[in-house]
């Protein structure tokens, strides 16, 4: 696990992309210039052919139907009960993009194929794509080009709206890929609330509830207080049963700008919620946590990240999650370190830090309550 300042992040990052200078703001570049080809542009716009294969292969239990065997197109297409034609060019287009391997014309999984393809395997990668491959994604983004005239979301429905029906699929969906940086926040968390006489948690817009389950399993002091919307927080609480802690949360439904929020807390917790606003929302929500943490409290955030002068082309994973943020929101988009510290300094918290780790997708935030 690496922890900094956030500053010092900064500064160590920008020297790491071969950028001159600890400035950001002077930022020289030294790298080959970006090439087009053909081939690239092709590979560009038949993207969308390995999503639909990959979410086909999913749906028609494909990977779990080969399973550990090595098996005949016709075979399989009788057990599936699909069209053996059918059949046959997918699972050629399937190795063809390396989800599935050739053995003298037969079909078997690739390597890892066991863990991330079978249903039955607890990193199995399905639930993901009822999020990122859904029809409400697919749909957004056939409509990016009016979402980029208007500068945000033009679906009816999108992440703004109360009781939004995709999030109820985002708290059923998301799944072990979400720990990494649940299990970094535990982390850093847990030697802090050691010594604390209680450990009482707002987790705002909690979803899945997993950023308070992971705390609260650890820290028998810790109950949470979990904000959602109605339709989500029976989800959440599903979740604390099965992690035999129901009796340490509570929900609060309601829109987290204006529920009453309880409290004093001991610890509040906001992941991966501050990119669905611009930094001026976000920092007057981060002063309406501020208000209900104690004094001597802390608040742990979660998001992706980038560190200003870093350039998209080499570290593409935070931009291209801005462009999920622009269809699905009115003014939301991956915020830099530089912001996250400017937002915690301006709704008045002291000691912003910052943590990422290998296993953790996103980068956690803390900053404390004087
Ligand atoms: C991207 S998810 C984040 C969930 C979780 N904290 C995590 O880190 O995975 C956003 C969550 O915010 C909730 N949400 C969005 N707007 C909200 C609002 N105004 N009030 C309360 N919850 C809201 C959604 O229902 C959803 O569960």
């Amino acid at each position: 696990m690496a922890v900094r300042s956030i500053a010092a992040l900064a500064a160590l990052s920008t020297m790491a992309c071969g950028i001159k200078g600890i400035d950001e703001r002077t930022v020289m570049t030294e790298t080959e210039p970006t090439t087009v080809t053909a081939k690239k542009l092709h590979e560009i716009m038949r993207g969308y052919v390995k999503t639909a294969l990959l979410r086909t292969a999913i749906e028609l239990n494909i990977f779990d139907g080969i399973g550990d065997r090595t098996v005949d197109a016709d075979g399989l297409a009788r057990a599936l009960g699909v069209d053996a034609r059918g059949l046959r060019i997918t699972l050629d287009s399937l190795a063809a993009i390396g989800l599935l391997r050739t053995v003298d014309g037969k079909y078997a999984l690739p390597v890892d194929g066991d863990k991330f393809l079978l249903s039955s395997s607890p990193t199995f990668f399905g639930p993901s794509l009822k999020l990122g491959a859904s029809d409400w994604e697919w749909d957004a983004q056939k409509r990016l080009t009016e979402a980029v005239r208007k500068g945000g979301a033009v679906m009816d429905s999108h992440a703004l709206t109360p009781e939004f029906d995709y999030w109820e699929d985002f708290a059923e969906n998301t799944t072990w890929f979400n720990n990494g940086a649940a299990e970094l926040m535990a982390e850093q968390l847990l030697p802090w609330a050691k010594d604390r006489d209680s450990v009482d948690v707002l987790d705002v817009a909690c979803s899945h509830g997993y950023y308070g389950v992971n705390l609260a399993k650890a820290e028998p002091k810790a109950r949470v207080w979990g904000v959602d919307w109605p339709n989500v927080l029976p989800i959440t609480a599903k979740n604390y049963e099965r992690n035999g802690i129901s009796d340490r949360f509570e929900g609060i439904p309601g829109d987290m700008f204006s529920v009453p929020l309880g409290g004093p807390y001991d610890v509040v917790m906001i992941t991966n919620v501050l990119h669905h606003f611009s930094a001026d929302t976000s920092t007057n929500l981060l002063r309406r946590l501020f208000d209900v943490l104690k004094p001597g409290g802390r608040i742990a955030v979660t998001g992706h990240t980038f560190v200003e002068g870093e350039r998209p082309e080499d570290k593409p994973l935070p931009y291209l999650f801005s462009q999920i943020m622009l269809v699905m929101t009115d003014e939301g988009e991956t915020h830099s370190t530089k912001t996250y510290e400017r937002m915690f300094t301006d709704a008045g918290f002291v000691n912003p830090q910052i943590f990422t780790a290998e296993k953790a997708m996103h980068t956690v935030f803390t900053a404390d309550k004087a």
